[in-house]
């Protein structure tokens, strides 16, 4: 991939006298001023209609826009992306998530060879598996069926399974399913506290098998199930899903019981693999098989399709527009659908532990802002919490509004109400409301002419707020796929022009070293080290 300072390109500098002309235009009279606005600037794909008319763009930004991803060479990008090569330099790695969806008869090489064929092994793995628990052939130690199935991971190996498993419960079978992530004793102790451990299965989940929280929360669970079984039956009960093949075994977790991933997929994009065992065993193989189909469309129509027809690149350009000439900080993404609640903080680790680097890929500090600050929660109730702000705030927030034509139980009054919300906030987002509109309502309530003159500006909203309205048809395991995926390629496009690497995280590694230094430290009971206030903070929490 070419190394390019978006800055510095032609693009660049004519978005910057652009910015200039139409920072302060309303949209209000972008949408007065032409009729076919909200055709020109939607996208139909599949059973997805995406409308980005309610942004502060004219035909001239998204020229311009489309402009600066040529420059940035982002369709050379996507090749070098697709067909495995070490895009992840910092870490000599392909990235390859997309393989794990790819058409079975497709050849990607890594390093030389095809790695389809042993992406489908661990395919047929997975189902059959899956199958056995879910039908009952495989039983724990006792005979009996297995009712649970405990997930212990941490980061993309907890968030993607959590957020999938939650997204799709509308397709779930008997098993209950659990995850326990946080190196808080609590989180294991309270999930573990109910359960039958002659039903319930364990998975262990960790790329690396070196993660603190998951090896310490695998080991409680593991002394915690030998309390009442015999060693020997630790098999029937603990699969592992890595990398690491050998600390698997040496933890003490049989050899087929191990499901392998590769170090070409990142743990943050990593629930199409193996990783995504729970999903599997939530909601059955064809499902699982279904939400791999609908990530391996969008990959298609990402490829495929010219950049102003591109669901993940015009979204990502809005983005860098918000970003860096607007200077928006963050991005909230509102589903109205309750099953996405956990939709937001998946979409918080895939975007932030990518494109929160201040460092490009000539290794130089950047001068320009990067990754977004994301966050979100579930329409109707984030209106009824931070919806104030984005409105009436100081801040400027895009948003992008995900919802679906259908409800799952079909409950027309409940969705015509929810979708009403939906419509309308996006709606009162661009329109706002004027002092003349304020003044009508308020003399048609009888307020006096003084109550008026001291309520209006408190009454007035702006508008001019940025939206992207998603609709889908349905919430389905395939619509899921398409929409997760359709981020990723967001990310993806977003790393390229920003000339950063999206994938690796040395941050988050350096957290991960720091802790077990303090953690040793506790054995001596007095610190001398360190500043003085986390000096004080330790002392006062040994004694
Ligand atoms: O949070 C950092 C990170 O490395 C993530 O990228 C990863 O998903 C998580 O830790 C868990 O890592 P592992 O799967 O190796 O336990």
């Amino acid at each position: 991939m070419k190394n390019i300072n978006p800055t510095t390109t032609k693009a660049w500098k004519e978005l910057e006298s652009h910015f200039k002309e139409i920072e302060n235009e309303h949209m209000k009279d972008m949408f007065i001023n032409d009729d076919n606005r909200a055709e020109k600037f939607s996208i139909q794909w599949e059973d997805f209609y995406v409308d980005y008319s309610k942004n502060r763009i004219t035909e001239d930004t998204r020229s311009l826009l489309l402009k600066l991803a040529e420059e940035c060479n982002l369709e050379e990008a996507i090749n070098s992306y697709f067909s495995g090569e070490a895009i992840n330099q910092t870490e000599n790695r392909p990235v390859l998530h997309t393989a794990l969806r790819a058409d079975k008869n497709t050849k990607i090489n890594v390093r030389g060879e095809n790695v389809l064929p042993e992406v489908e092994e661990v395919k047929a793995k997975i189902r059959d598996f899956s199958n056995e628990i879910i039908d009952g052939t495989r039983k724990g130690y006792t005979g009996k069926n297995f009712t649970d199935v405990v997930n212990i991971g941490i980061g993309g190996s907890d968030l993607g399974p959590v957020m999938v498993t939650e997204s799709l419960k509308f397709y779930k079978n008997h098993l209950n399913m659990h995850f326990i992530s946080n190196v808080d004793g609590d989180h294991v102790h309270e999930t573990i506290k109910d359960l039958n451990p002659e039903t319930t299965l364990f998975l262990v989940v960790s790329k690396t098998f070196t993660t603190m929280e998951t090896l310490s929360n695998a080991t409680t669970v593991r002394e915690w199930f030998l309390k009442s079984v015999p060693e020997e039956e630790v098999s029937k009960h603990f699969v592992a899903v890595s990398t690491n093949l050998q600390k698997v075994e040496s933890f003490g977790i049989d050899r087929n019981n191990i499901f392998p991933m590769w170090d070409w997929v990142g743990g943050r994009f990593s629930l199409w693999s193996a990783v995504g065992l729970s999903i599997c065993l939530a909601i059955g193989y064809d499902n699982f098989a279904s939400l791999l189909d609908g990530a391996h469309k969008m990959d298609e129509h990402f490829r495929k399709t010219s950049f102003k027809e591109n669901l993940p690149v015009q979204l990502a350009l809005l983005s860098i527009w918000y970003n860096n000439f607007f200077k928006a900080e963050s991005e909230a993404v509102i589903p109205y659908s309750q099953y996405l609640d956990k939709f937001p903080s998946y979409l918080q680790q895939a975007i932030m532990e990518s494109n929160g680097k201040s460092v490009d890929r000539n290794g130089k500090r950047v001068d320009y802002e990067t990754g977004t600050i994301i966050w979100g929660e579930p329409g109707t109730n984030s209106q009824h919490a931070f919806f104030q702000l984005i409105h009436q705030g100081t801040k400027l927030i895009p948003a992008d509004f995900i919802g679906f034509k259908k409800s799952l139980f079909e409950d027309k009054a409940h969705q015509d109400k929810l979708m009403a919300n939906y419509f309308a906030q996006t709606e009162a987002l661009l329109n706002g409301k004027n002092e003349e509109e304020v003044e009508e309502e308020l003399k048609f309530k009888n307020f006096t002419r003084d109550e008026i003159d001291r309520l209006k500006p408190f009454k007035v909203f702006e508008g001019n707020k940025p939206t992207n309205t998603i609709l889908i048809d349905k919430l389905t395991p395939e619509s899921m796929g398409k929409l997760i995926a359709l981020y990723e390629h967001k990310i993806f496009v977003q790393g390229v022009i920003w000339n950063i690497f999206s994938y690796d995280q040395w941050g988050v590694e350096l957290g991960k070293q720091l802790a077990n230094k303090i953690l040793a430290e506790f054995d001596d009971r007095d610190v001398n080290n360190h500043d003085s206030s986390t000096r004080a903070l330790l002392n006062y929490y040994l004694k």
